[in-house]
């Protein structure tokens, strides 16, 4: 368990705007350099136009700057209720080919619900063959 990344992640969550499927999600990425950045879920009444908690953590993260180990995902928490009571919530597809753009080999994915329970996972075990302009790692 990442203390600081699942304390960030369970806290940003609380200012999700998601008033349409009632599921707030949070996420802090902590990136090579050792910088953490946060990001919840922005729902919108057009509901497509909505996007998830990784995304936004990935578009502050990028915002910042743009040195190589500024933008590459050392490790990142998401934090949401387990889904329907049961399964850990984890990124959905689009936000698992976004982590991937910025993840390596070692990237460490948690996902856990507000109480800390739950499993870590590689960039690998979430999207296996991934699409990368990168070779594969
Ligand atoms: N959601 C996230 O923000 N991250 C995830 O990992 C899964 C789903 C959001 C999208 C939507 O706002 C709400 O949770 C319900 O799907």
């Amino acid at each position: 368990m990442d203390a600081e990344l699942f304390e960030r992640a369970r806290a940003v969550r609380d200012n999700a705007h998601a008033p349409y499927s009632r599921f707030p999600v949070g996420a802090a990425i902590r990136t090579e350099d050792g910088r953490v950045f946060v990001g919840a879920n922005v729902e919108n009444a057009a509901f497509p136009e909505g996007w998830c908690a990784e995304t936004s953590a990935i578009g502050a993260m990028i915002a910042a700057g743009t040195d190589a180990a500024s933008r590459r995902i050392a490790a990142v928490t998401v934090v949401a209720d387990r889904v329907d009571g049961g399964i850990v919530c984890t990124p959905c597809g689009g936000c698992r080919q976004r982590l991937r753009e910025f993840s390596t080999a070692s990237t460490v994915i948690e996902c856990r619900d507000p109480a800390g329970a739950g499993s870590a996972f590689g960039i690998a075990d979430l999207l296996p063959s991934g699409f990368t302009i990168e070779s594969q790692f």
